[in-house]
């Protein structure tokens, strides 16, 4: 019953929440839909803690959205040990770059008077999740061998059966809490989406690649005398 509760049902509250209340958002306070960044308050610290972390979790979350989307061709990556290796070995090193990334933004928020200032509760709230996330995903990978493989027989079928709008929670079922909690706070992530700043995902301005160039005026006052 709680498995069907926190995977059955979170699951569709969350992407709900994502969906409903991030249109809402959008069409009546857009101009809260960004990153709201904080480079001008403290600038080199943000460096190194967001550009790895964008870099290592892109790269992780395709590799989740390939082994979900295309099942046979993962497998077949993964059939060889030596691609099992090179792969979970990389795996490990792009893990542990967002858990070391998400440490110093956490740092940054607390140790930076002028950042800590202008940080949310909801700030806070995502930040912990996407640590608990990567602390648990890289957790489960040093110790819970070949995740890349067992993905295959537990998290795709699962995630699919959602995708089907027929929960199938048994999949899950026999893993170990720590994989649960993996699985629930990524549906816990999506369900803050849209109250917080990680909006701006979905808000990459890719259509600058299409739209007609803009002339910019500048507007100088000209000196006289
Ligand atoms: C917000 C979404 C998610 C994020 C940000 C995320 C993040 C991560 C990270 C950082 C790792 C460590 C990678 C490594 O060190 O190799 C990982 C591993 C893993 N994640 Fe996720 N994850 C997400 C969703 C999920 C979901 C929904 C599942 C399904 C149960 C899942 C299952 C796994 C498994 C099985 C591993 C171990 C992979 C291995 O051993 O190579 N993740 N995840």
């Amino acid at each position: 019953m709680t498995d069907m509760i926190l995977f059955g049902v979170f699951p569709y509250v969350a992407v709900a929440l994502m969906i409903g209340v991030g249109i809402y958002r959008y069409f009546v306070d857009r101009y809260s839909w960004s990153s709201q960044s904080s480079q001008f308050l403290e600038s080199r610290v943000l460096f190194w803690g967001s550009v790895p972390w964008h870099y290592a979790i892109l790269i992780i979350l395709m590799a989740h959205f390939l082994a979900f989307l295309i099942p046979s061709g993962w497998a077949v990556v993964v059939g060889s040990p030596l691609r099992l290796y090179l792969l979970e070995v990389t795996g490990l090193a792009l893990g542990i770059s967002t858990l070391i990334a998400v440490a110093l933004l956490i740092f940054r928020r607390i140790g930076n008077a002028r950042v800590s200032a202008v940080t949310t509760v909801v700030d806070w709230l995502v930040l912990l999740a996407l640590l608990l996330q990567v602390a648990t995903g890289v957790y489960i990978a040093f110790t819970l061998r070949w995740g890349s493989v067992w993905y295959l027989h537990t998290a795709t079928p699962w995630l699919w059966s959602l995708f089907k709008l027929d929960p199938q929670v048994h999949y899950l079922a026999a893993l170990p809490a720590v994989v649960k909690l993996h699985a629930f706070n990524a549906f816990l992530i999506l369900a803050l989406f849209p109250f917080s700043r990680l909006v701006h995902v979905v808000s990459v301005p890719l259509t600058y690649l299409s739209r007609p160039y803009q002339v910019v005026v500048w507007y100088r006052q000209r000196r006289t005398g």
